[in-house]
């Protein structure tokens, strides 16, 4: 059986930690998460031990993240599998803080970040959450000092937030981005698949299929706001109730109009029953 891998729960047994790894000029790679791993997650750890000798998970469900209608209190938690697969990969550390670690009474700073974080796509539906995203990633940056961080695709305007963060900051990490990693029908893996009723599991590759097609189409030069017109109808005849299908400008995330205003990213948001999928892909 693999070796469970350290986990440590307090900022001072993480300091010591990380401080022996520096001592031992190992570089070092964080890969933040919220737990409930799947494959898209492995794929960032592995991703991160190919950069770095040693390799720190984070698990923490951060509650700032999250409005109070939102899921918080449902959040897929599978710590002890989790650890499971951590220690097959052979990761180095997990970082598990509590709530209380995180923000301890008295807990007043917030990092409210623009650009990017007020692009109209998850802000516009989610107007708490990249405060809360910024916030715990500046802090687990702080915590960790890892050389690199690795953050997926599939969170698309997130990544484009913490690479955004991190250089007005002054951060002295390089953050890494891995491709989304997705099922054998195109469903862009994530822990609220967990969600998915059986029905609502059938319907949900639509949105990647949708977002292909519109890909393909744009790319051959068709109409961009006719591609995404048609594209909302048909993940609405699917069943979605669609909160945007947009093109994107794939780094300032600024509306683009024409494939000559690109690189193009086409970005998706849709709710389904209880579910709300995001995915995105290039053009
Ligand atoms: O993408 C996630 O899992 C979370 O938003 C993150 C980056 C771990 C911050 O809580």
């Amino acid at each position: 059986m693999a070796r469970r891998p350290r986990v440590v729960r307090t900022v001072s047994a993480l300091r010591r930690t990380v401080a022996r790894f520096r001592a031992a000029h190992e570089p070092i790679a964080l890969v933040p998460t919220m737990g409930a791993l799947h494959a898209g997650h492995l794929a960032l750890v592995r991703a991160a031990q190919r950069r770095a000798d040693s390799v720190i998970v984070s698990i923490f469900v951060n509650p700032t993240q999250f409005a109070p209608h939102e899921d918080l209190k449902t959040y897929p938690q599978t710590f002890a599998a989790d650890i499971a697969v951590l220690a097959a990969l052979k990761t180095d550390l997990i970082w598990a803080p509590s709530v209380e670690t995180m923000y301890p009474a008295g807990f007043a700073t917030r990092i409210v970040p623009e650009g990017p974080a007020t692009a109209g796509l998850e802000d516009a539906f989610r107007p708490h959450f990249f405060a809360g995203v910024a916030t715990v990633v500046a802090k687990l940056l702080i915590q960790c000092e890892p050389d690199v961080a690795v953050f997926g695709e599939k969170d698309y305007q997130q990544l484009k937030v913490v690479a955004r963060l991190v250089r007005d900051l002054d951060l002295p990490v390089k953050i890494i981005s891995v491709p989304t990693v997705r099922e054998n029908d195109g469903l862009a893996m994530a822990s609220r698949n967990a969600y998915l009723s059986e029905s609502e599991r059938a319907v949900a590759p639509v949105l990647h299929r949708v977002l292909a097609d519109c890909a393909g189409k744009i790319a051959q030069g068709a109409l961009v706001a006719r591609v995404l017109d048609e594209g909302g109808a048909a993940i609405e005849r699917a069943g979605f109730t669609l909160d945007y299908l947009e093109a994107r400008h794939a780094e300032t995330l600024k509306p683009i109009e024409t494939a000559d205003d690109g690189p193009i990213r086409l970005l998706v948001a849709a709710r389904i029953g209880k579910t709300r999928l995001i995915d995105n892909v290039g053009v």
